[in-house]
């Protein structure tokens, strides 16, 4: 049997998996929901709940990749009688994350390009017009969307046929640095422009938000709870498969404790970063607008970049881009969940890598949903969720296609795969297979008291909270 290829070395490993981690989730995601939910109370709910929740199912889900040696639906296989089914809940929740993801990742492109063209005043730049105006010019006008997602999409493909070492490995480990780089230059322009305390005051000061009528009433703390939670799951992508695939082309002797706690706090790091970027911005050069959803993104962002003079393409290009790559190095961990299951099973038939194969298959049939998502324009145009069950009023999860897989995969199947597999790990195949398979190599599991109290007990009622809330808010 040909030899299964994994990561080169830790660094890369660690690259690969916070890129997988740190995506749109935290550059659009966490910045609006911290600000509309308390800001700090928002941001020390989503620590603890990253501590006891997110981090014990990022060991669990590293340690079991890591024992089977083989992707989601394969491990879970092998381990397990009653759960061995979800892997497949993680290869769909995977094509539910792509379909959408594509789409707002193609959108980022054609921002990116945007700027290029106002940076050199060309036809394809904004030519005066308003950051709502540039959207809906752009949601009116599909097959643009869909050519740009498809190129995100392309561009995903490409890099996951490189393998693990070749092609996931290298991207991340040079364009995370960068992306951090790219990070920091955008906070110290949006963190020095006048006006920009508003938006750390919104970020930090408890009650601020309210008091200056910038949101109409605070959250109630279980409101708060079940966003910090959702966000949480979704950003540290777990609950599907993604840090199983991972963790399967871990070498033996690498640190799991290590590299779980690693990736939480970096996660984390960059997700407030991102909040330190977009919001002092918004509230300094767009005081007025959108602090959530997708124009937040695409329209107060863009506003900010055109109200910045002359150097305001600049700094468009390196945040777009930034979100880009944000975007594809999650992208690439979800569809290497869909590859890797079938690799896996080439190899074990005897059939060889046939990478190449089962990459463009999946592929193809991302991009049908991705076509779907792009075609919609956001409910705008085509045939929505809603109108097809003649739904009338509809609540978010029908509105539109993005929200419709957003709230499948995100709402429902994330925080459910990561429940079942607590119960899996502490109540059938035991925590003292994660011990050993942490420990096997000389590395010292420190947390694992706590790992164990948290995995049977303080995680599922946490995920079970969480799972109740998502549902609460997108479904009803
Ligand atoms: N974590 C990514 C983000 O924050 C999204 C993602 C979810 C990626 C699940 C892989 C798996 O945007």
């Amino acid at each position: 049997m040909e030899e299964r290829k994994g990561f080169g070395s830790n660094f890369g490993f660690l690259m690969a998996a916070v890129g997988s981690a740190v995506g749109l989730g935290n550059i659009w995601g966490f910045p609006n929901k911290m600000g509309a939910s308390g800001g700090f109370t928002f941001l020390l709910i989503y620590l603890v709940l990253a501590v006891c929740c997110g981090f014990i199912v990022m060991v669990g889900e590293l340690a079991l990749g890591r024992k089977t040696g083989q992707g989601a639906v394969g491990a879970y296989k092998v381990l397990s009688k009653k759960f061995s089914w979800m892997g497949w809940l993680g290869i769909l929740s995977a094509f539910f994350i792509l379909f959408f993801y594509c789409a707002l990742g193609g959108y980022c492109i054609k921002y990116t390009v945007l700027n290029v063209g106002d940076l050199f005043n060309a036809g394809f730049g904004s030519n005066g017009l308003s950051g709502a105006e540039i959207f809906g010019n752009f949601m009116s006008n599909p097959a643009e969307a869909i050519i740009y997602g498809l190129i995100f999409v392309a561009l995903t493909m490409i890099i996951v046929m490189g393998g693990i070492g070749g092609g996931i490995e290298k991207v991340c480990s040079i364009g995370m640095p960068c992306l951090f780089v790219a990070l920091l230059i955008c906070i110290i322009r949006a963190c020095t422009l006048p006006g920009a305390v508003n938006g750390l005051k919104y970020m930090l000061i408890p009650g601020w938000a309210v008091a200056n009528g910038v949101i109409d009433k605070a959250p109630n703390l279980f409101q708060v709870f079940a966003t910090a939670g959702g966000q949480m799951f979704f950003s540290l992508s777990l609950g599907m498969g993604a840090m199983i695939t991972y963790g399967s082309y871990l070498d033996r002797k690498e640190n799991i404790q290590k590299n779980g706690l690693l990736i939480v706090v970096m996660d984390s790091m960059v997700a407030f970063m991102a909040a330190l970027c977009v919001l002092p911005a918004r509230f300094a050069l767009d005081p007025e607008g959108s602090l959530g959803g997708p124009s937040l993104l695409f329209v107060t962002m863009q506003n900010v970049f055109s109200r910045m003079g002359t150097v305001g393409p600049i700094f468009g290009i390196i945040f777009y881009l930034l979100v880009v790559f944000a975007a594809i190095s999650s992208s690439i961990s979800l569809l290497e969940v869909i590859v890797a299951h079938f690799v896996d099973k080439a190899r074990a038939e005897g059939k060889g890598d046939k990478r190449k194969s089962y990459t463009l298959i999946a592929t193809a049939m991302v991009s049908l949903g991705c076509i779907l998502v792009c075609a919609d324009a956001l409910g705008t145009s085509g045939i929505s969720p809603a109108d097809l069950l003649g739904i009338e009023n509809p609540k978010t999860w029908a509105a539109d296609w993005l929200d419709f897989w957003d709230c499948i995969s995100e709402g429902i199947m994330m925080p459910l795969g990561a429940l079942l597999m607590t119960f899996m790990v502490a109540y059938e195949i035991g925590t003292e297979f994660v011990k050993d398979e942490i420990e096997q190599c000389g590395n010292k599991f420190t947390m694992y008291k706590f790992y164990r109290f948290c995995i049977r007990y303080v995680t599922p009622l946490g995920l079970l909270l969480v799972l109740y809330g998502q549902i609460k808010s997108f479904f009803f």
